[in-house]
């Protein structure tokens, strides 16, 4: 009998040198830098960078990577066409994960892509997701599409794309602290599913198309719309502490609760938990906020279980204006990041991943005639 290490928990399978995950000190470093402070002082395009090529930029690297970056914001007439014509029913998510895999199409050979063409791939992804996304989201709600624009920054586009106009900068902000603490966590399921992917020598569409599969479950990147879905059964402050006791009283999972590495708190949780409630002070609409305070204080007091980053995403996204089946869909914009620098790190040092299992079915037997079954 082998040791089951279900889940694959405590499991260490390879090196990294994109990011580390403490748990005994909360904390959560990018090629070395703490991400709560990359996300009070940094664009998300200079953490991408960041990401994908070591450390921070300067003016003009962040420059040319912007302006290199930005003409791929366009996506192809073809896919135009097949976004328009999705079935009304479909999941944002299933809607991204198609864009994706049709970008894949639209590689030549794509089984043979180099390395330039990755990072290029790549580099596309980062621009043209935001557009699926907000085509994505215009069409499911009968909106004319805006198109996307190249004078505008990362986040400023997006919102201009989905909404017809830019934010305040607070709401801007918060979104842009989103995008830096959604980009990259080191060996998350879906992380390691583009890993997996990669390591068959898949192409990088490939293996962002699988990870965004496994992002979409609740106990992955799915838990942040399930987060806003159980403030809004709550409803009010005064019915928090006593619904938080009734569904652990039914052994219900409290969604954007816990973690399989942070033990106690989640780095990224606190610092998103601030840009969400400045901006809910801003636009005058603090009762998503309040009820989630109480839900955090009656989670902690009775289980010691602790908010983790889709906790406060929930309801800043919620208050951005956001549908809540496009909430997961934000996490793909940002993640796209992550997801590549692995998918890189993982194809220069390479080893196909095919763990073991313990067979626990029938011995070996004949297979008889089907009359004498
Ligand atoms: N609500 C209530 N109890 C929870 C909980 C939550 N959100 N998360 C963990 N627990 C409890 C479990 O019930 C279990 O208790 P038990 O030992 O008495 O049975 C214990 O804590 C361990 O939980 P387990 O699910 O085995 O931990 P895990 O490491 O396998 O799972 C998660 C980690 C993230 C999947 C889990 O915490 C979870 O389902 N959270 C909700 C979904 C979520 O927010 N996902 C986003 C993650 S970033």
């Amino acid at each position: 009998m082998s040791i089951i290490a279900k889940g694959l928990d405590g499991v260490v399978v390879d090196n990294t040198s994109i990011s580390e995950v403490t748990s005994e000190t909360s904390s959560l470093i990018y090629r070395g830098y703490r991400a709560p402070e990359l996300a009070d002082k940094c664009t998300f395009e200079e953490v991408a960078y960041l990401l994908w090529n070591g450390d921070l930029p300067t003016r003009a690297q962040l420059d040319q990577f912007t302006s290199t970056a930005r003409p791929h914001r366009v996506l192809d007439p073809s896919l135009m066409h097949a976004l328009q014509d999705i079935p009304k029913q479909a999941h944002p998510m299933d809607i991204v994960r198609t864009g994706v895999s049709w970008l894949g199409m639209e590689e030549e050979d794509s089984l043979h892509m180099d390395l330039d063409r990755t990072r290029l791939a790549a580099l596309k992804m980062l621009a043209k997701i935001p557009t699926i996304i907000a085509v994505g989201y215009r069409v499911k709600k009968g909106l004319s599409i805006i198109p996307p624009r190249q004078d505008l920054r990362f986040t400023e586009n997006f919102f201009n794309m989905c909404f017809g106009k830019v934010p305040e900068p607070e709401v801007l902000k918060a979104f842009e602290v989103s995008m830096v603490l959604y980009a990259e966590h080191s060996f998350n399921a879906s992380t390691f599913t583009a890993r997996v992917v990669t390591s068959t020598m898949a192409d990088i569409y490939s293996a962002v198309t699988a990870g965004i599969c496994s992002l979409k479950g609740p106990l992955h990147g799915g838990a942040n719309e399930e987060v806003m879905h159980m403030l809004k059964e709550i409803g009010q402050p005064s019915r928090a502490r006593q619904w938080v006791l009734d569904a652990l009283a039914q052994k219900r999972k409290i969604m954007g609760f816990g973690h399989r590495v942070y033990k106690k708190q989640d780095s990224r949780a606190p610092t998103m938990d601030r840009y969400g409630k400045a901006l809910a002070r801003k636009l005058g609409d603090t009762r998503w906020h309040d009820i989630a305070d109480i839900v955090e204080k009656t989670m902690i007091e009775t289980k010691n279980i602790y908010p983790n980053l889709d906790f406060p995403t929930g309801p800043a996204y919620y208050l951005m204006g956001f549908d809540i089946d496009f909430f997961t869909p934000l996490f793909v914009m940002a993640r796209i990041t992550g997801w590549s620098a692995h998918v890189i790190e993982q194809t220069q040092n390479n080893r196909l991943i095919r763990p073991l299992s313990e067979y626990t079915g029938p011995a070996e037997r004949e297979v008889k005639p089907i009359e004498q079954r």
